[in-house]
């Protein structure tokens, strides 16, 4: 059975958005390890409520140590790690033992508003304060950088008269939540092919 890891720091709806395609069988595969890196993530009580195995490694104990102490546990237990609202830096041997089978999704399209401290309320304040016309989200893979791994897919949304980050964020969210089940089906369904920076579906 293909095996899901998720890491993430938060409220976990894009999480929830997995377990459900999981619970539906829209993704024939299963979720053998939710972590996050602080306890108080509702993340943590999402896994709970659905029978799957949660850690929460503090990271302002485990600072650097963090990314190797996730490796210890997910070494050979997953088949693709992915970040949801995850805000730790994933770094070290991890990247490596995980190569091209870690992704994160952010909620922008990538390359405008990402890299250090594009997070949260503060990507879609930076694409209000631009004026861009559309915005969305962005599937992509980790690697040593930081948003700055090949991408996978890509979902527009457009920004509408009036809106503010609040409604923005609000609106990509649920894009969001469609673009992290479609990248996590594919490779579960081991479609996703890299070559470079180029991505391609197969089949
Ligand atoms: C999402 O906007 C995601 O793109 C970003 O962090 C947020 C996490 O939201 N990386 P949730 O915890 O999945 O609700």
């Amino acid at each position: 059975m293909f095996k899901i890891a998720v890491l993430a720091s938060g409220g976990g709806t894009n999480l929830q958005a997995i377990i459900d395609a999981v619970n539906n069988k829209e993704i024939n595969a299963e979720i053998s390890y939710i972590i996050t890196d602080n306890e108080k993530a509702y993340a943590l009580e999402r896994g709970r409520l659905n029978n799957i195995p949660v850690m929460s490694f503090d990271r302002k104990q485990y600072k650097e140590g963090l990314s190797d102490k996730i490796l210890e546990v997910l070494k050979g237990k997953a088949d693709i790690i992915v970040l949801a609202g995850y805000l730790s830096i994933l770094q070290g041997d991890i990247i490596k033992e995980f190569k091209n089978r870690i992704i994160n999704i952010h909620p922008s399209l990538i390359p405008s508003f990402c890299g250090m401290g594009a997070y949260g309320i503060k990507v879609h304040e930076m694409a209000i304060e631009y004026g861009v016309k559309v915005s969305g989200c962005t599937v992509h893979f980790v690697d040593e950088g930081t948003d700055t791994g090949a991408i996978i897919l890509q979902k527009v949304v457009e920004v509408m008269e009036g809106d503010d980050a609040k409604k923005l964020q609000e609106r990509i969210l649920v894009k969001e939540h469609e673009a992290i089940v479609e990248a996590v089906k594919l490779f579960s369904e081991e479609r996703v092919q890299i070559d470079g920076r180029k991505v391609s579906i197969k089949g």
